[in-house]
Order: structure tokens, then C-alpha cells, then sequence
């Protein structure tokens, strides 16, 4: 996969030499090439913002310079072979980036990566590229950053861990909380590890049996438990054809109850209790 990044702080994409990130560039999995729109500024003073139309605080960046410098990365990318970009625009006003949208990405061959700063980019120039590519404008939370570097930190690494080979055992991200599957999209359990007991506190006997169905079985009502008291929404959204007979014993015992359209809720009655 190639990533392209143009920011004006070309140094707070450092992480992305380290780590998961790092290995993946050094194996030649990832190829990322991060780019300052300040080359593509014209005046003495490398200016790339300026007053928003209509009056307001704060500033707002110019569409010449990004235009200039997306032109330049795609015609980079292209001439390298580089095909099919995507354009990634981190912004609070964006769909929520979730797992989902991470294993889309991750199936593209490449990224072209939009962080801004003061109060974003001129939306036309996002208009102007959606005529050319796809263009996935992402938000990573219901909060306002400075800039959008931290957001392309986070997606990348939420990305490159889906690609083929980057992480030792595939399976890992299968089994991940928001793992998309058959199975409904629930939180992950709790986990253990060496040693067997540690300032009084042991581990649970099911871990230490050696029955995988019993394990996985256990697993799967703890992922219910932590899923009902974090994420209630992921259960209510559910679709019920994914809970089995256990799955439904366990949310009746946590409180919940199938609603008269199958999807779950929590069972007033329970909640009196
Ligand atoms: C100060 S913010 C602009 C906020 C904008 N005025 C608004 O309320 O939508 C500057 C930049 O930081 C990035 N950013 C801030 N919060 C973000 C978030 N939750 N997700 C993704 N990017 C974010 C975006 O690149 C954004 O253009």
C-alpha cells in the first residue's frame, strides 16, 4: 500500500517510523511519503491560509496550495505506478471512523491523506477531487483537534494492521473488538497473561482448562458483559439472526430482553431490580 500525507508539520508524522507502522515500511508493505504543503505556498512568508468568506473567527486554508500539492502527489504516485487513490480528509464534520471503514481502506492500494489546521481546508477542493476518486472524509471522535496529523496517526495505524502480513498472527485482528463477522459486532473481553496469580488476584479456571469450546465460550459472555455496561448501542443495533441460543441465555442474565422487532434492549423489569 502507498500513503501520501500532506500536512504543514511534516515532523508530527515522525511515529510513523516506529513501531507496527515502522516494520511494515521497513518490509516494504508500506510505502509513505509525507509531503509539506508549505513547498506549494508562493509567497515569502509560505502563506497558506487566509480570512473565511462570510466573516467569522479563525482561518481557513487556501485552495492553490493544496490543489498544487495534490496535482503534484497524484501525478508522483501515478508516474511511480501507484493506482486507484483515495483520498482520506480527516475533519470532526466526517462520517466517524470505525473499524469498518479501516478494513475499507485497507483493501485500497493507496491513501492520499489531507490533515488540516485553523478551521480546514476550502471545501472546494475536496469537491474538486471527489470528481476524480473516491473521497472519505473521516472523523476518529466527537472532538475538536488542533490539526488532523493525530487523526492520520490513528488511522493509518488502525489500517496498517489490516494489511496482509503486517501483523504475526492474522487471527489477532480477527478476534478484535469491532472484528467484523457473522458473529455481531461486540467489545473484547478481558485477557490474562503470566503469571497464575499476582498480588492475590488469580485468573479464571476456564483459561487454565485447555477446552476451547469452554474458552470460547467464556470469552464470548465476557465480551457481552463489557459490551453491555461500554457500548449498550452495539447491542441494541445488533442483528439478532447473529446471537445464538448461549449468546441470548447471557444477555437475559445481564438484563436484556428481545424487543417485539427481535433486536435487543435492556429488559425494564431487570433494571428496577
Ligand atoms: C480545529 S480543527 C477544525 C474544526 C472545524 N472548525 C469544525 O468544527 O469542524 C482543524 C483540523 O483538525 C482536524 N481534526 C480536528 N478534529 C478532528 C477529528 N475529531 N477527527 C478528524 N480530524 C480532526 C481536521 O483536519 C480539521 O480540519
Amino acid at each position: 500500500m502507498r500513503i501520501d500525507v500532506v500536512t504543514i508539520f511534516p515532523e508530527y508524522l515522525e511515529p510513523l517510523n516506529v513501531s507496527l507502522v515502522g516494520k511494515a515500511r521497513a518490509a516494504g508493505r508500506l510505502d509513505v511519503r509525507v509531503h509539506d504543503l508549505r513547498g506549494w505556498a508562493h509567497d515569502r512568508h509560505n502563506t497558506v491560509d487566509d480570512t473565511p468568506y462570510g466573516g467569522g473567527p479563525g482561518m481557513v486554508m487556501m485552495t492553490g496550495p493544496w490543489g498544487e500539492a495534490l496535482d503534484q502527489t497524484l501525478a508522483d504516485g501515478y508516474e511511480a505506478g501507484a493506482r486507484q487513490p483515495v483520498l482520506v480528509v480527516p475533519t470532526p464534520s466526517g462520517r466517524p471512523f470505525t473499524q469498518a471503514v479501516a478494513a475499507e481502506l485497507s483493501a485500497r492500494p493507496w491513501l492520499i491523506f489531507t490533515p488540516a489546521r485553523y478551521e480546514g481546508i476550502d471545501t472546494r477542493v475536496t469537491a474538486e477531487y471527489a470528481t476524480r476518486m473516491p473521497v472519505h472524509e473521516v472523523s476518529i471522535g466527537d472532538y475538536v483537534l488542533a490539526g488532523g496529523e493525530a487523526a492520520v496517526l490513528v488511522i493509518t495505524e488502525a489500517v496498517a494492521r489490516l494489511l496482509p502480513g503486517v501483523l504475526g498472527n492474522a487471527q489477532s485482528h480477527a478476534d478484535d473488538s469491532f472484528a467484523p463477522g457473522p458473529m455481531a459486532s461486540l467489545l473484547e473481553g478481558p485477557v490474562y497473561t503470566k503469571p497464575p496469580a499476582w498480588r492475590g488476584r488469580g485468573i479464571p479456571d476456564v483459561l487454565l482448562s485447555g477446552h476451547h469450546g469452554k474458552i470460547a465460550r467464556w470469552r464470548r459472555d465476557e465480551a457481552f458483559r463489557r459490551t453491555v455496561e461500554h457500548r449498550p448501542d452495539l447491542i441494541e443495533q445488533a442483528d439478532p439472526a447473529a446471537f445464538d441460543k448461549k449468546d441470548r441465555e447471557m444477555l437475559s442474565i445481564l438484563g436484556w430482553q428481545a424487543g417485539p422487532d427481535g433486536r435487543f434492549g435492556r429488559n425494564p423489569d431487570a433494571m428496577e431490580e
